[in-house]
């Protein structure tokens, strides 16, 4: 069967409206097999593993970038969110332009839309920083015969491109980890955000961290979404927070600054719980969102346990910072039983 045929086949399953595991585990197996074929450079060993440290955090090893595939439910929801806002897109107009920031060797996440909408007017702009990953990606395109469509491709920091004259009418990344950690999504977004136009769509749409308590007695096999209860939205990256003018540049991004927030947990509230932790949510699309620990990026992050036999009530003061290694950085004092 010709190559791209093939792999219109194999993802078919990431545009199905719902989830079926077995078919999802199949399809990502038989994707990242025919990717890794096709690439032919060997990426599992110190050179492939090795991310890079940038000033605002860092960018994933090629190795890791690629296993992003595995992390099976949050490739699916992020296509299908892809296809989804094309779909709006089209209906008003003849010609798109989407621009990918942090592709990884494989621009696993749109290279099923790329041949999927190939009759299709679409720019794409495929922007990666790391050199290796770049370097498998401009072979990937070129084995599948893609260098006749309209793909652009550059090998330079999102957190710095400057958008030609086309502004992207969609804009996806997924360069984070579970409470926006270490890696770069927020100063990217930051970047594309404020050279994007009122109605370029990103993927995802809206990324909030929420400081939240467990409950106590659930054996950790046990636990699910209804044991986690937020309690307090302390930081959210969407074009809402960059267009209310919270964000605090002073014309630098590497200056950019965040509120630091305060988190009050009276006693009472604390009663049934035993551990305060961050949650993170993600909307991809028109609210469809990546659910609580359905990805890695949506496990919930342990901040600290709660001694009942000395708190009364605790006090959290967190701020997401940018630095080489970007966080909510976060303190927590207990206001201690008189
Ligand atoms: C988490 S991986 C995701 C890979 C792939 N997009 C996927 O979803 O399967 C993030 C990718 O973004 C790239 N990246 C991180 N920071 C970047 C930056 N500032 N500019 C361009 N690419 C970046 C990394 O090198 C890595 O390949």
């Amino acid at each position: 069967m010709n190559l791209k045929k093939e792999l219109i086949n194999i993802t078919a399953e990431y545009f199905e409206a719902t989830i079926n595991f077995e078919k999802l585990t199949e399809a990502s197996k038989k994707y990242k097999k025919l990717l890794n074929d096709l690439s032919n450079i060997e990426i599992d060993n110190e050179i492939g593993r090795q991310d890079i440290e940038l000033e605002n955090g860092k960018a994933l090893g090629t190795f890791w970038a690629a296993s992003c595939i595995d992390d099976m439910v949050r490739t699916k929801k992020f296509i299908k969110g892809i296809d989804e806002a094309i779909q709006e897109k089209i209906k008003k107009n003849k010609s798109l332009h989407i621009l990918y920031a942090g592709t990884g060797p494989f621009a696993s996440l749109m290279l099923p839309i790329i041949l999927r909408y190939s009759s299709h007017n679409i720019k794409y702009t495929l922007l990666e920083i790391n050199p290796l990953s770049f370097k498998i990606l401009s072979s990937i395109i070129q084995k599948l015969g893609l260098e006749t469509y309209n793909i652009q491709l550059v090998n330079e920091d999102a957190t710095k491109y400057k958008v030609d004259t086309s502004i992207p009418d969609i804009i996806v990344s997924e360069t984070m980890q579970n409470g926006l950690d270490k890696e770069q999504q927020v100063v990217i977004f930051y970047n594309l955000m404020s050279q994007a136009k009122l109605d370029t769509i990103f993927i995802p749409e809206k990324i909030e961290l929420f400081i939240g308590l467990k409950e106590s007695k659930i054996p950790a096999e046990k636990l699910q979404y209804k044991h986690f209860h937020k309690q307090h939205k302390v930081f959210e990256l969407s074009k809402n927070t960059l267009s209310f003018k919270k964000w605090n540049s002073n014309n630098s991004i590497n200056k950019l600054t965040f509120p630091q927030i305060q988190t009050i947990l009276k006693k009472n509230t604390l009663k049934k719980f035993n551990q305060v932790v961050l949650i993170t949510e993600i909307s991809i699309f028109n609210n469809k969102k990546i659910s609580f620990n359905e990805s890695g990026l949506t496990i919930p992050k342990y901040l600290s346990n709660i001694n009942h036999n000395i708190t009364n009530s605790l006090i959290i003061n967190s701020q997401y910072i940018i630095n080489p290694e970007p966080r909510l950085k976060f303190e927590i004092n207990p206001q201690k039983l008189n």
